[in-house]
């Protein structure tokens, strides 16, 4: 099947989309078997810190995802995630990108939009769909803030000045928590939704349980971002697999243990969030 798009997917799907952040190959065959065994479509996103741990380089990742959303039968769409350097973002279509979010979320409100529109209009001339943050979301420099919020009004007024196609907001989640404990503002979230012409996105969404996740969606969000509860997934099935055969020297069965956890955490949260939306 041809790739999809994140515009496609994000408008088409009834409920929540899931957008897995995937650092190896093993994490893009997981989420695109997973998606096939629920039958949803499925996002697969590198983050720019992805790419970073990739020695600095986009296309091998790009590419293998590229393949491997290709060869899926299910829709699957390539996103670009959390891109603070603009060289790196002109990079997206050529490497079978649709979609970037684009972070100046650590800037002061005006240096946010002018950098946030910028992107946006350079997004659009390429054909891409672009997303922004307002209100940073924790944890990205590993400390939680699961007390910022996002302001409705100055999230409209952010997205009519920028022209950007969704928009992530601070709500109670934070980045990086390998416990699922967070607790979100859904009064919030329908706050946000109200007042918002563009679909909204959660971040730092594996520190949320099941039960919020569905409460999120209903309330309206639309695009729920998961990236460490793959990598703890991941990271468990290897401690087992080293526990159980200390001198094995064959990544391969390692690495399936792990490609196997990912499929079964991934295949939960899509069907969690896949529900369909009451807004
Ligand atoms: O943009 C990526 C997500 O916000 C992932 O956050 O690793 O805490 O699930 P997470
Ligand atoms: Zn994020």
């Amino acid at each position: 099947m041809p790739l999809a798009t994140t515009a496609s997917i994000v408008g088409t799907a009834p409920g929540g989309v899931c957008a897995f952040n995937i650092i190896t190959l093993e994490h893009a065959e997981a989420v695109a078997a997973a998606a096939e065994r629920v039958g949803t479509p499925v996002i697969l996103q590198v983050s720019e810190n992805a790419v970073r741990f990739r020695l600095g380089r986009l296309a091998p990742l790009a590419a293998a995802a590229t393949a491997i959303a290709a060869a899926a039968t299910v829709p699957v769409a390539l996103h670009l995630d959390h891109v603070t350097d603009d060289a790196l973002m002109y990079q997206a279509a050529d490497a079978g990108f649709s979609s970037v979010m684009y972070d100046a979320s650590l800037d002061p409100y005006e240096m946010n939009v002018a950098r946030t529109r910028a992107a946006a209009e350079w997004a659009h001339e390429n054909g891409l769909w672009l997303e922004a943050e307002l209100g940073e979301v924790g944890g990205k420099d590993g400390a939680h803030a699961p007390g910022v919020r996002t302001d409705p009004g100055e999230a409209a007024a952010f997205v009519s000045a920028t022209g950007v196609d969704a928009l992530a907001v601070a709500v109670g989640s934070s980045h990086a928590m390998t416990a699922r404990v967070a607790r979100l503002d859904h009064a919030l979230i329908a706050a946000l939704r109200a007042a918002l012409p563009v679909p909204l996105v959660l971040h730092g969404s594996s520190g949320v349980p099941d039960d919020e996740l569905r409460r999120a969606v209903e309330a309206g969000m639309k695009k729920i971002n998961i990236g460490t509860a793959l990598n703890v997934a991941f990271t468990e099935a290897i401690s087992r697999s080293i526990a159980q055969n200390p001198s094995g020297a064959d990544p391969r069965p390692r690495l399936t243990a792990a490609r196997d956890g990912m499929i079964d955490a991934t295949a939960h949260l899509l069907r969690t969030v896949a529900q369909r939306s009451q807004v």
